[in-house]
């Protein structure tokens, strides 16, 4: 089905109409330039074996004039073999003045009558048995007295224009394949332009705004190609100013959140920061540990829904208050759930709290069901509220807090980003003067979002299409 729509949109292109008209143009002209070669060539060498039979026969006849007077045989007959010695002759006669034969180049055709119903052939249609005839009458002091007669083979002329037609078919074919080829790839490459335009417009259409286009082509493509990179730049402007704006909300709504409980001050900040060291140390990629900061610092977004007194409560939370603090990651996944550009970065959110042992929550969901980046985030997440202090506890010390870490591998921890951990904790700065350095940031969140969109990011565009 998805086959069939492809092809009904090809066979609407403007490269296949263009090619199919000029193509049919030259394919019908093709035909038509080796018809007419064809027919005028067969014609001229017809033309050629009937003008030589008339130059032989009229000689025979003029040479035969004296000699059928005298009724001279042996001399007609000298005549008559005499042009049997041109190969494209099959027969001669000299007949009298009834068309009876009197001398004949067959002995059994002597005195038969051998004149042909049509006296002169005035066309060139193949006669029957590959033969020509050709007869002059004989005059004598003005006075018809016989008829010479000769019969020409012309096999040779027919094996001739067979070799022609099948030289010209082959020609022809070859001609039309190789202007079709040309035709299409000439008109591939003028409308080439016009196709990478088109792809951009999709993917613009799909919401890819970074997409940029070589001004490249005929004048016409060339401005047309800059219209439309301006007017994709403004888009992108416009809708990274939309972007910041809303992620400036969200980041100031979780700092709202961290604000309004001085036990969690900083913590987003460090879980980005934990986060980011485990996932370099892993070696990941640029773009994957960017959207993980991000997702570090909005990863408790969603206690803006949680009630004040159960998220700052000293003590243990009963079954229900737990139940009802448990729902903040969904609640952070609804809070992003339209925002196009944040769609990985909720995805990681939406994890954190589950476990590697499948008791976690909101899904449950176990091993790798969770991508590696909310396994990252929970270790980070887990080891920063640790070594905080909370309304219940203070904090703890960083031995027992990576003990506890341990312990946890293969059960809460993915075994893998627990030991990532543990190496890139070695290269952690220390707690004093990371929250030092986190103050002065101003949270290090706008930082983050810039990175989000680097440079880097906007070259993968359809310039490569070029
Ligand atoms: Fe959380």
């Amino acid at each position: 089905m998805a086959l069939r729509l492809k092809e009904s949109t090809f066979f609407k292109t403007i490269k296949f109409k263009l090619s199919a008209l000029f193509c049919s143009f030259t394919i019908t002209l093709s035909i038509l330039a080796g018809v007419t070669f064809y027919d005028y060539k067969k014609d001229f060498l017809f033309n050629q074996l009937k003008e030589n039979a008339g130059t032989l026969s009229k000689n025979l006849a003029i040479n035969a004039g004296a000699a059928l007077l005298d009724s001279d045989e042996m001399q007609l007959s000298v005549l008559v073999f005499t042009e049997l010695k041109n190969p494209s002759v099959l027969s001669a006669a000299i007949l009298d003045h009834e068309g009876k034969a009197l001398i004949h180049s067959d002995i059994k055709k002597i005195g038969d009558a051998v004149l042909p119903e049509n006296s002169f052939q005035e066309k060139l249609d193949i006669p029957k048995e590959n033969q020509l005839k050709e007869i002059k009458p004989i005059f004598v002091n003005g006075k018809k007295i016989g008829t010479a007669l000769l019969t020409m083979d012309i096999s040779p002329v027919l094996k001739k224009v067979d070799t022609l037609k099948m030289g010209l078919f082959t020609a022809t074919l070859a001609f039309i394949c190789f202007g079709c080829y040309l035709i299409i790839h000439v008109i591939g490459n003028l409308l080439e332009p016009l196709g990478v335009l088109s792809q951009a417009a999709v993917k613009i259409g799909h919401g890819d705004l970074s997409v940029r286009i070589h001004e490249n082509g005929g004048e016409e493509i060339r401005k047309l190609s800059n219209v439309f990179n301006k007017m994709t730049e403004g888009l992108d402007h416009a809708n990274r100013n939309a972007e910041e704006g809303y992620l400036q909300s969200v980041m100031a709504l979780s700092a709202a959140v961290e604000a309004s409980d001085p036990y969690t001050r900083g913590h987003c900040d460090r879980v980005a920061y934990y986060s980011e060291q485990i996932a370099l140390h892993m070696e990941m990629d640029k773009a994957f540990v960017k959207k993980l900061v991000l997702a570090g610092q909005l990863h408790d977004l969603g206690k803006i829904g949680v009630d004040k007194e159960i998220l700052c409560k000293p003590g243990h939370l009963d079954s229900d208050e737990f139940d009802h603090i448990a729902r903040h990651p969904m609640i952070a996944w609804q809070i992003l759930e339209s925002v196009q550009f944040l769609t990985k970065e909720r995805d990681i959110i939406i994890v954190h709290h589950e476990r590697f042992d499948g008791k976690g929550y909101p899904k449950g969901l176990c091993g790798d069901q969770i991508c590696p980046a909310g396994k990252i985030l929970a270790v980070a997440d887990c080891y920063d509220a640790m070594t905080s202090n909370r309304p219940y506890r203070r904090h703890m010390d960083e031995k027992k807090a990576l003990e506890i870490i341990k312990g946890e591998r293969g059960k809460q921890f993915d075994p893998d980003i627990v030991n990532a951990f543990l190496e890139a904790h070695a290269f952690f700065e220390d707690r004093e003067s990371l929250d030092k350095r986190l103050e002065i940031s101003s949270r290090g969140r706008v930082w983050c979002y810039d990175e989000t969109f680097s440079e880097a990011d906007q070259n993968t565009n359809l310039a490569v299409l070029n």
